[in-house]
């Protein structure tokens, strides 16, 4: 079936360029794209069309690391550094989550948020328990968000949420057993070097090698973090070789931070197509530090972006798009690296998402549709008339969902 969607196109196709059709049109055959054009090509004049008038047809935005049992304590307990912070907050939050009423609930409102603030991709961690993290993938599925769940993997240093090495591993093989989604699919994630025992992180690199499945972690957050990796691996000269020695440090392996990733850290995740995903918010709230976002993608790294709720305090993308542009504004003062421009931030924050899942950078022909559409007319009055980037650069920042008017997730308008 053909669908068109007419409105003034805006795509970030890839880092750095921003590509406007105003008032054009976007055509669908059963979700995918067909193409983009200025003026509807004649065959299409007898389609029905979806105008969205005046309103901004955008890439959705996709969320490569947040941490769903974390919602609860949105905006809460931000007054401790990391390693302070999980033991006094994060692990007693996620402990909850054996209830699985509890779970059903939470997980319900957190995937009708993510699609109504824009997010139609997700990376995301769970909480230990196996019978939580599947209510936790067909609730997503049920909102239409897609992508990579992970049942978390801790058996040390995880207070209230630790599991025993066994139960870690039999737990993971259940949980994998009843991954029956079409939209959701499952992601080994252990949790970071110091909440993984060696034969933990053996166990699921086999079975990451045996089922070709990918792994999310957490790498080089935080200075105490990597001083503790250091002597719990003293072989390890890095923070990353802890990864690799067990066969998790491969190609599409989601690293969330990377605030203090070395160049020699950094080239070994080019070498081998290891994703730095950034979470500034996250980064600022927990004294971490600002991450080299520049240099990483100067080194051919491939970055994303991530709310990572709730280290992070929003979990609305465009939001974590303006924190990346401002951590990199301070970053820029004190190091003199270039700051991220909005399309740029954007750009890493949408396309770069879902090219990590296959999809385009922007609206890219042969792909799923994944959009959404922004009504500006809510914002204050223009004094004059503004192009369409203008109006795409304040959109990013002041959209919220109010604004947000239509999220199209595979295709599929689900708001
Ligand atoms: N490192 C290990 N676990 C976590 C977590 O839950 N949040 C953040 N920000 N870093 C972590
Ligand atoms: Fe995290």
């Amino acid at each position: 079936m053909t669908d068109i969607l007419h409105g003034n196109l805006i795509q970030a196709p890839s880092f750095g360029v921003l590509e406007t059709i105003p008032r054009g049109y976007l055509v669908l055959e059963d979700g995918v794209i067909e193409d983009v054009y200025r003026r509807l090509p004649e065959r299409y004049a007898a389609c029905p069309v979806t105008d969205w008038g005046q309103g901004l047809i955008m890439p959705s935005f996709a969320d490569l690391h947040l941490h769903a049992p974390q919602y609860p304590m949105l905006g809460m307990g931000m007054d401790l550094p990391l390693l302070e912070w999980l033991d006094t907050y994060t692990f007693r939050t996620e402990a909850r989550f054996e209830d699985l009423s509890y779970a059903r609930r939470v997980y319900r409102q957190l995937a009708r948020d993510l699609i109504a603030s824009g997010t139609t991709r997700v990376a995301m961690f769970s909480s230990r328990h196996a019978a939580a993290t599947l209510i936790l993938m067909e609730e997503l599925e049920r909102a239409g968000v897609t992508g990579l769940v992970g049942k978390v993997n801790m058996d040390r240093n995880a207070g209230l949420s630790q599991e025993t090495t066994e139960e870690s591993v039999s737990e993971t093989l259940r949980w994998l057993e009843n991954c029956r989604f079409r939209l959701v699919k499952p992601i080994l994630t252990p949790r970071f070097t110091p909440a993984c025992s060696d034969s933990l992180m053996e166990a699921l690199g086999k079975l990451a090698a045996e089922r070709g499945l990918p792994v999310q972690s957490h790498l080089s957050e935080n200075r105490g973090e990597i001083d503790w990796v250091g002597q719990l691996h003293p072989d390890c000269a890095q923070y990353w070789e802890s990864y690799r020695k067990y066969g998790l440090w491969k190609k599409g392996t989601l690293m969330a931070h990377c605030v203090h990733s070395d160049p020699r850290e950094q080239e070994a995740m080019a070498r081998e197509g290891v994703w730095a995903v950034h979470c500034a918010a996250s980064n600022v709230n927990l004294c971490s530090g600002t991450a080299p976002v520049r240099e990483l993608l100067n080194r051919g790294v491939p970055v994303a972006l991530g709310s990572d709720i709730a280290g992070g305090d929003s979990l609305a993308m465009n939001q974590a798009v303006v924190m990346a542009i401002r951590a990199s504004k301070l970053r820029q003062m004190e190091t003199g690296e270039p700051f991220l421009t909005v399309p740029e931030a954007y750009y890493l924050g949408s396309g770069a998402g879902h090219r990590y899942f296959g999809g385009g950078g922007g609206f890219q022909p042969g792909t799923k549709l994944h959009a959404i559409v922004v009504d500006d007319s809510g914002f204050p009055e223009p004094a004059r008339e503004l192009t369409l980037s203008e109006r795409f650069e304040r959109a990013v920042y002041l959209m919220d969902r109010r604004s947000i008017k239509a999220v199209y997730s595979e295709g599929v308008s689900r708001l």
